[in-house]
């Protein structure tokens, strides 16, 4: 484990990763967070969390992110360490190109179902910011609708300007030519 990962079994307060309290901002499956690494260099005034289960992935964020003392990255399932954080501590959330499971058959191994969004539900404050992103986009759609339902998010369109950071698939599905589904939910209010 290397400098900027961070292995914990449960964690009462994200601010102490960082030694500061700050708006937390959670990369959730960062990958090689080369997103999470640009993110934090942009946003000096956040802290910025990844979350990732591969260790190897982990390894990387960590190396690409060692020099930024707003960047960390913790090792685990998303859902299960989500469970550990407290209420309302994050101020924005990203789940970017996150699941291989495109077809709707596939829908039960996705992370966006009703346990993930609910959980979500209890660490974002009011007013934060969910941001999801796919190649799928009967999986945006259905992930959006998972949100809409619940009656605590509003949720509409997500643009990115220019100038925002592209994540390593994001990259990868561009050169592909692929065309990519977006949107946000914003808790208990306007998007
Ligand atoms: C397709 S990659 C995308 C990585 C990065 N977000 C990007 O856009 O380049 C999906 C990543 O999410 C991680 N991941 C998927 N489900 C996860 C979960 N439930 N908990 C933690 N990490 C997860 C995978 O290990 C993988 O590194």
């Amino acid at each position: 484990m290397g400098p900027g990962t961070c292995a914990v079994p449960s964690l009462n307060d994200p601010g102490e990763l960082f030694g500061r309290v700050a708006p937390l901002v959670l990369d959730l499956g960062c990958g090689n967070g080369v997103f999470l690494a640009a993110l934090a260099a942009r946003e000096a005034e956040s802290n910025c969390l990844g979350i990732e289960k591969k260790a190897y992935r982990v390894a990387q964020t960590a190396r690409r992110v060692r020099e930024l003392c707003n960047a960390r990255v913790l090792h685990g399932e998303v859902t299960e360490l989500l469970r550990s954080f407290p209420a309302g501590c994050a101020a924005r959330v990203y789940l970017l190109f996150s699941d291989p499971w495109p077809k709707r058959r596939h829908s039960v191994r996705r992370l966006v179902q009703e346990d993930f969004a609910s959980v979500l539900e209890r660490v974002v404050e009011q007013g934060g910011e969910f941001f999801f992103a796919s190649d799928a986009e009967e999986y945006c759609a259905s992930a959006r609708r998972t949100f809409a339902s619940r009656g605590e998010w509003s949720t509409g369109s997500w643009e990115t300007p220019e100038d925002w950071p592209r994540t390593e698939f994001e990259e990868r599905f561009r050169q592909a030519g692929l065309p990519l589904w977006r949107f946000k939910a914003v808790r208990g209010g306007n998007t």
